[in-house]
C-alpha cells in the first residue's frame, strides 16, 4: 500500500524524520522501521512543519506548552519511558510478553496526528468558521491513525495512535497501547510538575493536582 507514497516523499523530509527521532534505530524490523518514516513523512508533506521538532512541544494546541523545545522531546520521551517500561517488566516477569518492536514504533508514531492537530493553518481555518468541518475537524489520534494505516504500519500501531488518548477509552486497549498511554500521561505530567510546561497552559487536571517546581535560578 505505501510504495506509492514512498516514491513520492520528498527524500529530505524523511531524513529530517531520521534525524529527530535517533530512537527509530531502536526497532530491530526494518521494515516496521521504514514504515515509521514513511508516516512522519507523510504527515509532515501535509502540513506546514519541514521537521518534527518544528512542531510546537505541546500535549494539544494552546495546552501544557513546553517552555523549551519542540514535539520531537515529546515523543522521544514517551518512547524511552515506555522503554524503561518494558525493559524491567522483561527482566522482573520474563512471562510477560511485551512487543518491543511495537511498543518504540507506537511512542514514535502515537502523536504522528499532531502535525495536523497543530498546523498553524489548520488552526486558522477552524477558528475561522468551526461551524463548516468542526474545531478541531479531527484530533491528532484520528488524524494520526489514518496516517499510520495510509503508511502501511500494522493494526497495532494505528491503535496506539488512535487509542493513546482519551479516544481509547471507548475501547479495551491492547498492551503496548497501555504502556504507551501511561507513559504519555507519565510524561506529560512530570514534565508539567517540574516546571518545564508554561504555567498558563497547565489543563485544569493538572492545575488540581500539583504545583510546579519553581524554576531553578542560575
Ligand atoms: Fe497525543
Ligand atoms: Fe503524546
Amino acid at each position: 500500500m505505501m510504495n506509492g507514497y514512498r516514491a513520492e516523499l520528498p527524500a529530505e523530509l524523511r531524513a529530517g524524520v531520521v534525524a529527530d527521532l535517533p530512537e527509530l534505530d531502536l526497532i530491530a524490523d526494518p521494515i516496521l522501521r521504514e514504515q515509521a518514516i514513511d508516516a512522519w513523512a507523510l504527515a509532515l508533506s501535509q502540513s506546514s512543519f519541514a521537521r518534527i521538532r518544528d512542531i510546537p512541544g505541546e500535549a494539544i494546541p494552546g495546552k501544557l506548552v513546553l517552555k523549551q523545545g519542540g514535539q520531537d522531546l515529546h515523543l522521544r520521551g514517551v518512547t524511552r519511558l515506555a522503554l524503561g517500561t518494558v525493559d524491567y517488566f522483561a527482566a522482573a516477569f520474563p512471562e510477560a510478553e511485551i512487543d518491543r518492536d511495537i511498543v518504540v514504533a507506537g511512542g514514535l508514531c502515537h502523536d504522528v496526528g499532531k502535525a495536523f492537530e497543530c498546523d498553524p493553518d489548520n488552526l486558522a481555518r477552524w477558528r475561522a468558521d468551526g461551524s463548516r468541518v468542526g474545531r478541531p475537524s479531527l484530533r491528532h489520534p484520528i488524524y494520526g491513525a489514518h496516517l499510520c494505516l495510509l503508511a502501511g504500519l500494522p493494526e497495532a500501531v494505528a491503535h496506539i495512535a488512535a487509542c493513546h488518548s482519551p479516544e481509547g477509552d471507548n475501547v479495551r486497549r491492547s498492551l503496548e497501547c497501555v504502556v504507551i498511554h501511561e507513559a504519555d500521561v507519565a510524561w506529560w505530567k512530570i514534565a508539567a510538575a517540574a516546571g518545564l510546561v508554561r504555567p498558563e497552559t497547565l489543563t485544569d487536571e493538572f492545575a488540581r493536582l500539583f504545583d510546579q517546581r519553581a524554576e531553578r535560578r542560575a
